[in-house]
């Protein structure tokens, strides 16, 4: 039997305190979602950043559970034999019985180990199990939906899984078994119906219903309370998902959202109230040196100079100094991640730009991935045509050291009319020559298959941003995830955010939102909305969110065209900083990182494993909630910002543009302010107040 256990968070500052208080000696957790070691969007990284926390508080008792896909474990999972005996025999016995389940590392931080079931290998229980689901649960899936499909293998295979686990324990377990999304939902409803001994709990990322109704064009938040939801998710010929959905979160002993705006949604739509909100966090990287970030910026930033010199050959009339570099990025929702209203606002910044003769060139990416036919020769060509001016400008340059060399070394100063010869001049005419284009600079940098009516391209096409010589806004749509391995963009994402200037995310559906996190940790100004769980925690803890680089957006109280004005005016303002500002502003954003970071974040998680435990096994552990919320830590307005709601809107200090390069001096003044702003700063925010214990 476990022995004995009490659980007390009192501040967020004494974790090693609260982390010897607790034992979870005999308690096995298995944590089940379709992104395991498998990347599709937010939820992956919610798995990867949080595992390092989890391995640390479960150590050997610690199993996440996923898909098997080939490339995946060929790239991030070192397969091994199981270690546990109870889950070796459970392993055994199901690859005797015609499954395909493997077991290993996951080789990110943390090295959990993970379960990676085949799904496909079983396929041929698909019918017999959807009879079974059918007949004992009303719900049916159509042959058609591949997901569905997949989630009902899923959901088979892993209540099977934590089924014989059981079975296989010496002593009755105490298992807990927390599942992500719709795509897991179903195993946590099996092992319900089985009345297996799992404390399970379930975790909304977003709901079907709340993403699809979104997209469609709806007063989604306005009517929250009035859907039919039976008849919406049968318009839409999801009911079966939306079925399994509800019944996961209905079934669990414990429910969660990642935000509070999902909590709402969640009560009306999926009709249970979340028990707790487990926001999401990051791992936080601390630099030893303050500015450490800043110089990665600068490095990362000139190789996307270097990308955007290939791409705009021939059209290179802007200052590249003087340029300015935006992205939106993400799944491909285009209204539901706010694309139509940053291309709108977008149009209407390079109207600003124009008529104020502003010498400021933007350029704003969109990676958002589409169905594509790979890059496009014009792309590639860019690339190349640069990469051919480099070169020949590296040979002249050879040859002319030479010639240099060669005088010094007879004692003469070089006759400088002399040091290029016809030679030179002719290799560097042909390379200028092949820099002559007839087209624009592309729009996409790929072969898109739906390209008439891909809705990003057709919006450019509408309101005209073609890259022409007089826009002072151009566009570059990349339709596929960044990869350092690319040979048209070679970076990773986290090094193309920390090159960028600002990310654009104004969202109308995002349950949480990584994207604009991510930036905030990498010290990159971001917009968010009032609309996602990102921009509602940050309005919450932060007294005025712009002036550290949050710039949040009112898509809650505001008709599309006013939040598309105050998108623009957000952009046109940034537009404007000077250098000096951006870095100043770039210095407070990163200090916001601690608010994000799972060391603090995860004990919502920690909240909702104990609630759950309790719940399940009554008579070895109790959950006392008590002194419930203790809200209201905000972080103060930065100290150098005049208070004034009027200043407060354009939230850098006041100086002169000379002062431009003056960074030193500025950093001194922002390690003054940062200290200042610390002092003021005692805890992020405060957590409610909780005890486990026999
Ligand atoms: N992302 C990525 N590569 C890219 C663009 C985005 O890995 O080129 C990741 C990004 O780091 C983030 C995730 O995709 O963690 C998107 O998560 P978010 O919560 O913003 O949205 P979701 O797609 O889950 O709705
Ligand atoms: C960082 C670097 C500076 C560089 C600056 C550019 O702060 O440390 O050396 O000048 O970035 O900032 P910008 O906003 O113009 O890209
Ligand atoms: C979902 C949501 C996104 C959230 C992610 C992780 O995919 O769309 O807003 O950040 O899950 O929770």
């Amino acid at each position: 039997m476990p022995l004995a256990r009490s659980w007390s968070v009192t501040s967020l500052s004494n974790l090693d305190e609260w982390d010897e208080e607790f034992d979870l000696e005999d308690a096995v957790l298995f944590e089940i979602a379709w992104e395991v070691a498998n990347k599709v969007g937010g939820i992956y990284t919610v798995i990867q950043t949080k595992a390092r926390l989890t391995s640390e508080e479960w150590g050997e008792n610690y199993f996440l559970v996923g898909p098997y896909t080939e490339s995946n474990v060929r790239t991030q999972v070192e397969l091994i034999e199981p270690t546990n005996p109870a889950l070796r025999r459970t392993i055994d016995k199901m690859n005797a019985s015609g499954c395909k389940v493997y077991f290993g590392r996951w080789l990110i931080e943390g090295s959990p180990y993970v379960v990676l079931i085949d799904v496909g290998f079983t396929a041929w229980s698909l019918d017999r199990w959807k009879c079974e689901l059918w007949e004992n649960c009303g719900i049916g899936v159509p042959w058609f939906d591949r997901e569905a499909n997949d989630a009902v293998l899923f959901g088979f295979l892993t209540a099977w899984l934590l089924g014989e686990y059981a079975a296989q324990c010496e002593e009755p377990p105490h298992i807990l078994a927390h599942f992500h999304e719709w795509l897991a939902g179903l195993g946590l409803m099996l092992c319900r119906q089985r009345q297996l001994p799992v404390a399970t709990i379930f975790t909304t990322h977003a709901t079907l219903l709340g993403r699809y109704l979104c997209a469609g064009n709806v007063d989604f938040y306005n009517n929250l309370a009035e859907f039919n939801v039976d008849k919406e998710a049968g318009d839409r010929q999801i009911y079966h998902r939306y079925c399994l959905e509800r019944a996961a979160a209905r079934c669990a002993h414990v429910f969660t959202t990642v935000s509070q705006i999902t909590a709402i949604e969640a009560e009306h739509l999926l009709k249970r109230k979340p028990d707790i909100v487990t926001p999401n966090g990051l791992n936080v990287k601390k630099f030893s040196a303050m500015h450490e970030f800043q110089n990665l910026h600068a490095q990362s930033k000139n190789r996307i100079q270097e990308f955007v010199r290939g791409h705009f050959y021939g059209h290179l009339d802007f200052n590249l100094d003087k340029t300015v570099f935006l992205f939106i990025a993400g799944r491909y929702e285009f209204s539901n991640k706010g694309a139509d209203l940053f291309l709108e606002a977008l149009a209407r910044l390079n109207y600003l730009l124009r008529v104020n003769h502003s010498d400021t060139t933007v350029i704003a990416f969109f990676i958002m991935p589409a169905r594509t036919n790979n890059f496009n020769v014009e792309t590639l060509k860019g690339q190349a045509v640069r990469k051919q001016l480099w070169d020949t400008a590296q040979s002249v340059k050879e040859r002319f050291g030479k010639k240099l060399y060669e005088s010094l070394l007879v004692g003469q100063l070089p006759d400088v009319s002399k040091m290029l010869d016809k030679e030179d001049f002719t290799m560097m005419k042909r390379a200028i020559f092949a820099t002559q284009r007839q087209c624009q600079p592309p729009i996409c940098t790929h072969n898109m298959l739906e390209d008439s009516n891909d809705p990003i391209l057709t919006c450019i096409r509408r309101i005209g941003l073609f890259n022409s010589s007089s826009d002072r806004v151009k566009v570059i749509f990349h339709p596929e995830f960044l990869s350092s391995t690319s040979p048209l963009l070679p970076m990773d994402y986290e090094e193309f955010v920390r090159g960028c200037h600002l990310g654009v995310f104004p969202s109308y559906y995002e349950p949480w939102g990584y994207t604009p996190a991510e930036c905030t940790v990498m010290g990159i100004p971001s917009v968010s909305t009032n609309l996602s769980g990102f921009g509602c925690f940050m309005e919450e803890h932060i007294a005025d969110p712009s002036a550290y680089g949050i710039y949040i957006l009112d898509r809650r109280y505001r008709g599309v065209d006013e939040s598309c004005n105050q998108l623009t005016s957000f952009l046109y303002q940034f537009c404007q900083q000077s250098r000096r500002q951006r870095i100043i502003q770039r210095n407070r954003t990163e200090r916001l990182s601690d608010l994000l970071d799972w060391r603090y974040l995860g004990r919502y998680y920690i909240s909702a494993r104990h609630m759950a435990l309790a719940k399940a096994f009554p008579d070895t552990y109790v959950y006392e909630p008590h002194d419930s919320t203790v809200s209201g830590f905000r972080y103060p307005r930065p100290a150098s910002v005049p208070p004034s709601p009027a200043h407060s809107l354009h939230s850098s200090p006041h100086h002169s543009e000379a002062e431009d390069n003056d960074e030193d001096d500025e950093r001194y003044d922002e390690d003054l302010e940062a200290e200042k702003d610390r002092r003021n700063i005692r805890q992020p925010f405060a957590l409610p107040h909780h005890r486990l214990h026999t």
